[in-house]
């Protein structure tokens, strides 16, 4: 895989209540931390905050103190389509449910953020068919994801997600629904993206999976700590 510009993710006193009647949940504690380049796993039982991080990081969510730095740039001081534009360049993402569009082939889906790029058509096609390759699915192109396996649409999302060649791939629970060799092809995919300087994020409720990461975050309480 061609290697991403590097950056640093870093989230300072990040913290997300939410409202629940009368009282307020607090989703995550303030957070102040640098991710490092390769792969974090992210653990911690359900309800403990896995997600609100992670869509705190990639500024879905607003947080309700602190700040998502990515490099320079902080992502809390960026209007919704800032935040828009700066997420196709800088992060790539990947779902429990791969989130393909139903209705174009796997090679349309891996094409899609690169003609929101701007990409042109030769270029991004062919960009698309290498990326399918890089993740074996090279005979897939044309496959609507109801044609595709579980674990074959994961892959696709992945190829989608590392299309614009984004330095951050976060990842909710990629492996949740697969079974455990499908499960292991996907993590070399993340680890293979780690590996070439991505800041790779992975929420996992596998600790088999989690023990193979760089690092490690576990979450309890909404409470984030290096393990
Ligand atoms: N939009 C929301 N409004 C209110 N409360 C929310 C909202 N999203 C999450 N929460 C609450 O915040 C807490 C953390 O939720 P989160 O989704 O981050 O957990 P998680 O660790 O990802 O769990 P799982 O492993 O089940 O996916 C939970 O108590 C949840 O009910
Ligand atoms: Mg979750």
């Amino acid at each position: 895989m061609t290697a991403p510009s590097q950056v640093q993710l870093c989230a300072e006193n990040l913290s997300r209540e939410y409202p629940s009647g009368e009282d307020r949940v607090l989703a995550l504690a303030p957070l102040t931390y640098t991710f490092p380049a390769g792969l974090t796993a992210v653990v911690g039982p359900s309800g403990s905050g896995k997600s609100t991080l992670l869509n705190l990081l990639a500024g879905f969510d607003r947080p309700t103190t602190g700040h998502v730095l990515v490099g320079e740039t902080d992502l809390t001081d960026l209007t919704e389509a800032q935040r828009a534009d700066f997420r196709l360049a800088h992060y790539g993402f990947v779902f429990q449910s791969h989130n393909l569009v139903g209705i174009l082939t796997a090679q349309e889906n891996v094409e899609f953020p690169l003609t929101l790029a701007g990409m042109g058509r030769r270029e991004r096609q062919a960009r698309a068919r290498d990326l399918l390759a890089q993740v074996g699915l090279d005979k897939r192109g044309s496959h609507l994801p109801s044609q595709l396996s579980g674990g074959e649409a994961q892959r696709v999302a992945i190829a989608r997600a590392l299309a614009c060649n984004p330095p951050i791939l976060l990842a909710d629970e990629p492996t949740g629904n697969l079974d455990s060799r499908t499960g292991e092809r996907v993590l070399s995919l993340l680890q293979g993206a780690a590996g070439s300087g991505r800041t790779v994020v992975l929420i996992t409720h596998d600790r088999e999976i989690a023990a193979r990461a760089d690092h490690h975050l576990s979450v309890l309480d909404g409470v984030v700590t290096p393990a």
